[in-house]
């Protein structure tokens, strides 16, 4: 059993998580639109990640006998964004997201409750590996600056990152842009 206040902080994740999601699927359609088949897809699997991460949390309020609160979903931004863009967007909100677990941490610690500091830590080491591969793309993204092929290389590897995380099972191959 975890306190009331600690269930609305989780139950307030699990919307951020949907939120994430919903982020990233904006973006995939997007990225497909202007042809970057490989950032669609990769950000397709983002798009099944972060409902994976939400489903996470559902469990663990669930296994806590706690009431899992299913909230407004916001709708993503509309603007038409360069891949650039999308990239400095992804990285602006993962950092809050970290922001968020961080705060449930301190949150966790401050209440003595033990076990939902250690359900968090998953996700504490999970923001700093979801940060470093999209800092890593958003390096190479400026390096490139505006030339085509630099962008196209990029596509193709982000088409084969979103490739393996289909292969083990994570996301529907079917939904991928072809
Ligand atoms: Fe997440
Ligand atoms: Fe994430």
């Amino acid at each position: 059993m975890i306190s009331n206040d600690m269930a609305s902080r989780m139950n307030a994740q699990v919307n951020m998580e949907l939120c994430s999601a919903y982020f990233y699927l904006a973006f995939s359609s997007r990225a497909e639109s202007g042809s970057l088949k490989g950032t669609s897809s990769w950000f397709m699997a983002k798009y099944f990640e972060e409902q994976a991460h939400a489903m996470k949390i559902y469990r663990y309020l669930k296994d806590q006998d706690a009431d899992v609160e299913l909230r407004s979903i916001a709708a993503p931004p509309t603007d038409d964004l360069t891949a650039l863009q999308m990239l400095e967007a992804t990285l602006a909100h993962e950092r809050d997201v970290t922001a968020a677990i961080n705060g449930l941490v301190d949150h966790a610690l401050s209440e003595k409750d033990h076990a939902s500091n250690v359900f968090l830590q998953w996700f504490v080491t999970e923001q700093i590996e979801e940060e470093a591969t999209v800092s890593e793309i958003l390096g190479r993204l400026r390096l490139f600056g505006d030339r085509p092929e630099g962008l196209l290389m990029l596509d193709k590897e982000l088409g084969e990152m979103a490739a393996t995380v289909a292969q083990a099972g994570a996301i529907d191959p079917t939904v991928l842009s072809a």
